[in-house]
């Protein structure tokens, strides 16, 4: 397992936090080092992409210790979907295996939600962006019924513990915190080997 992958990609966003004021320069770069990441399948650690038959899984693999974002992988079951739902922060949403269908919602003049366009497919190695500014609300869902799809996301907090919301069909919105799927998270931090052999 190639974990350094997910220990460079962290130390990447930490810095992109830390300098970049602007949230559009954010997901630029971002998106750049998310692709980088989810370029090749051999690090996620097993633990973190099994599928439940009950729901989709969402695995905190780290977050940052002023919660100013987090990194999850997304483990889709066979035609597993998403309610229509916001995040009220930026995200980057990367493709590791498989492939998802994703729809994006619009309010109306009349404060009504309307799906606005095609649903979009997201194959491995493609990346999205969602954030209050550029588009928040979604539905996202395996885009197949017969496999298991995994997708590696980067959010602007902590985000299983986001103040967030559903949005069902001719129903006000419903509040949800997402939490996640496991009690502990990969270990990144093991340099010993680095360490010995340097
Ligand atoms: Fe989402």
């Amino acid at each position: 397992m190639a974990i350094h992958k997910l220990r460079r990609f962290v130390g990447e966003i930490a810095e992109l936090v830390d300098s970049t004021a602007s949230e559009t320069a954010l997901l630029e770069q971002g998106g750049l080092a998310l692709r980088e990441l989810i370029r090749v399948d051999d690090w996620l650690p097993e633990a973190y992409a099994q599928p439940s038959p009950d729901r989709y899984q969402q695995f905190l693999l780290y977050t940052d210790v002023r919660q100013r974002f987090s990194v999850v992988s997304f483990v889709w079951g066979p035609g597993q979907r998403t309610p229509v739902h916001d995040h009220t922060v930026w995200g980057l949403i990367g493709v590791l295996r498989g492939a998802e269908l994703a729809a994006s919602y619009e309010r109306t003049a009349d404060g009504t939600l309307r799906q606005s366009g095609e649903e979009i497919r997201l194959d491995a190695g493609d990346v999205e962006a969602v954030s209050p500014a550029i588009g928040d609300i979604h539905r996202v869902r395996n885009a197949y019924d017969d496999r298991v799809s995994i997708s590696i996301h980067v959010y602007g907090a902590n985000i299983g513990a986001v103040r967030r919301s559903t949005y069902p069909p001719d129903a006000p919105p419903k509040p949800f915190v997402s939490g996640y799927s496991n009690t502990t998270l990969p270990n990144l931090w093991d340099l010993s080997k680095e360490v010995r052999h340097s």
